[in-house]
């Protein structure tokens, strides 16, 4: 059964060069679970690039120049340095920051985002949906000491995940598919970055009734406009429209969508919407 497009063989896509040659996604994620020469290189291997590793415009410098503005304290990439250092990810260097690989640049925007809405997670219970190989985790681990953070995501990418989170060390996290997930649980701070917004609408439903109605407060970020350019081939393969950011809004009691003023340029320009619920009640602004 596929639930969202990154399942897709690539072929599908007929704007994508050729790349029947390699492994379909599901496949690279256990490989690399499993292997400890892919593991080693997991985050360069075209087909795992093209679903998790977005290439960002500009490397993310307009990233770390918003977290410039914002006074962030930049000794705080010294206590990561480690993160980059698995999967041999392609770094990039920025002024303060160094050598930091894009990627984990926009997990740190995204972990000062979470602390300006919604204050430290020292304590907290934290979800998030599609997890990638569980960068942002490890960053936001590495920020406060979250008491619970339960990664969901299909089966071969939670091991991909598992393999990195315990290569680095980072405690009190559990991993669980869609179905493991107990419905009766609650949280504090459900997070799903271009994850939510890729997978078929009876999941994004599922999700909304076992994860996002049952947490708190949410941060979800929608890559809105490249889901919509793919809507005819979307219909095509699933018989149905997705649920877009503003429709997801209607079905969580308070969820809005941020002002852009929150996203980096580069994200304004590619039209994404961050959503958001649960804030404290004078966060500290974008
Ligand atoms: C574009 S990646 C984003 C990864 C990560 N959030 C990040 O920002 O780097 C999409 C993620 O959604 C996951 N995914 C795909 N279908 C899913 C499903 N049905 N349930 C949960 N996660 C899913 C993929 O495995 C992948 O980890």
């Amino acid at each position: 059964m596929i639930t969202s497009y990154s399942e897709v063989p690539l072929t599908s896509f007929a704007n994508l060069p050729d790349m029947s040659s390699f492994p379909p996604y599901r496949e690279v994620c256990r490989l690399a679970a499993e292997d400890p020469a892919m593991f080693a290189q997991f985050r360069e291997i075209p087909t795992y690039r093209w679903v998790v590793s977005s290439m960002l415009n500009g490397e993310g410098r307009d990233h770390h120049e918003v977290l410039q503005a914002r006074g962030f304290d930049f000794s705080f990439f010294e206590r990561i340095r480690d993160l980059d250092r698995i999967g041999a990810p392609t770094l990039a260097t920025y002024p303060i920051a160094g050598a930091v690989a894009p990627q984990t640049m926009r997990y740190v925007k995204v972990m000062s985002d979470v602390e300006r809405l919604f204050g430290s997670l020292d304590g907290k219970s934290v979800i998030e949906i599609g997890v990638g190989f569980g960068g942002q985790c490890a960053v936001l681990s590495r920020a406060f000491a979250i008491a619970r953070y339960t990664l969901v995501d299909l089966p071969e990418p939670l091991m991909l995940a598992r393999r990195y989170l315990e290569t680095l060390g980072v405690a009190n996290v559990s991993y669980a598919t869609l179905d493991e997930l107990a419905p009766t649980n609650r949280y504090d701070l459900a997070i799903s970055n271009f994850a939510l917004s890729e997978i078929a609408r009876r999941y994004q439903i599922e999700y909304a009734q076992r994860v996002l109605q049952r947490a708190e407060a949410g941060y979800l970020l929608w890559n809105s406009k490249q889901m919509r350019e793919m809507r005819a081939w979307h219909v095509r393969l699933y018989g149905c429209d997705q649920i877009y950011a503003e429709e997801m809004c209607g079905l969580v009691p308070g969820a809005h969508i941020l002002e852009p003023a929150w996203l980096a340029p580069s994200d304004r320009e590619f039209e994404i919407d961050l959503m958001a619920w649960g804030t404290r009640p004078n966060p500290d602004g974008p």
